[in-house]
């Protein structure tokens, strides 16, 4: 197997310096995280909505798939994000036509209360993940159960200021996610009465790069090798790849979700508060717009408040109720094919730019 040797896979001992982004809500299947570990990569789990027994039933499942490879876990950590004016009535009347159109009890039946990150942390190591990643706001939640066991704390932000301050609370590894990428925003910060702050991945790599001793992973937007070229000359120790990976044939994604992404155009994506009271970029359908009214709750309330429409959603494939979460390079993600082969293809195609690249200096200027 060709591999890259940089900090990162040397801390977390992988061939290859591509990390699977964990994505709650679905993606990231066992199938999915255990063969982006198996082809070198290091596969994680998002866990977020997810209870503690089906975390330990699915992390099994991957660690044993992996082939002694090691898994991670992601857990999204984000304080409560109050929104003034929040009035739960008038989401209510949006959701109640649509549940009755698509035949769901309203209101839902109330589930239980969901476990904490680290709870779901726990867990995951418990079956027997090897690295923990964090989402969204400050790890230091979690920092103490991974460095029980022993295992690299990877840590995603979104601003210069968050990189150190993860640094501080214990990351062995900070993701650097730019403006570009798919999902919520990793800002720790996202006021309410402005837009969150949005730095592209090359203008934030690079600098997290010089503002912190630890290596970094650029994300957002990095769609295949020349991305992953690209974060290494920038000075990053690797990549993490959400949208690309959603079309692996092991992801679950539905073919909707699929299609839209492959079709979407550069500036189609929309960051939206709408799904979850947290900003978050992907690509409008009918929930978003519905969802998007005067009223709208903070997170984690107006997460949970159509969460039974967007499972059902997901589940029949209509890609007009579900969260279509994608980056601003989803046309590149290309065709349906196995995460085995899109890892192979990212470094392949890396490789060559690389020397492609190396090519091109003239130690003494054009003849
Ligand atoms: C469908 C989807 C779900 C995501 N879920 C999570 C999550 O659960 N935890 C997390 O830390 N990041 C999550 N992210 C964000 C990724 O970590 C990463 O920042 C993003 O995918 C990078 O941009 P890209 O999609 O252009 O590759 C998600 C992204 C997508 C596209």
């Amino acid at each position: 197997m060709t591999g890259i040797d940089t900090p990162l896979t040397r801390l977390l001992g992988i061939r290859r310096p591509i990390l699977l982004a964990g994505m709650a809500g679905g993606p990231t299947t066992p199938e999915l995280v255990a063969a982006v570990s198996r082809a070198g990569g290091l596969g994680v789990f998002g866990l977020a909505g997810m209870s503690t027994d089906a975390t330990r039933d699915a992390v099994s499942r991957a660690v044993a798939l992996a082939d002694g490879a090691p898994v991670g876990v992601n857990v999204l950590i984000s304080p409560a994000v109050p929104r003034p004016g929040a009035d739960p009535e008038a989401v209510d009347r949006v959701l109640a036509p649509m549940r009755e159109e698509m035949h769901l009890p309203h209101p839902p039946p109330k589930g239980p209360t969901p476990p904490t990150p680290l709870e779901l942390v726990q867990a995951g190591l418990e079956a027997g993940a090897r690295v923990v990643a964090t989402g969204l706001g400050d790890p230091a939640v979690v920092a103490g159960a991974a460095r029980d066991a022993g295992a690299p704390l990877v840590a995603m932000v979104s601003t210069v200021d968050d990189a150190r301050r993860v640094v501080d609370a214990g990351a062995d590894v900070v993701v650097a996610q730019g403006a570009e990428a798919g999902g919520h925003r990793s800002n720790f910060e996202v006021p309410d009465d402005r837009e969150v702050p949005l730095v592209g991945t090359m203008a934030l790599v690079r600098q997290v790069v010089r503002a912190v001793n630890v290596p970094v992973v650029a994300t957002g937007g990095i769609m295949d090798g020349a991305g992953l070229a690209a974060a290494l000359a920038l000075g990053a120790s690797g990549a993490q790849l959400g949208t690309a990976l959603l079309v692996a044939s092991e992801a679950g994604v539905p073919a909707g979700w699929r299609d839209r992404l492959r079709t979407a155009r550069d500036d189609e994506t929309i960051i939206t508060r709408a799904l979850s009271g947290r900003p978050a970029r992907g690509l409008p359908n009918a929930l978003t717009e519905a969802l998007d009214v005067p009223g709208a709750m903070g997170w984690p309330q107006q997460n949970a408040v159509a969460a039974d429409i967007r499972r059902a959603a997901a589940a029949a494939g209509d890609a007009d109720h579900m969260s279509l979460w994608a980056g601003q390079a989803a046309a590149l993600s290309g065709p349906d094919r196995p995460a085995a082969l899109i890892i192979d293809e990212v470094m392949d195609q890396a490789l060559v730019e690389m020397r492609r690249l190396g090519g091109l200096a003239q130690a003494d200027g054009p003849a």
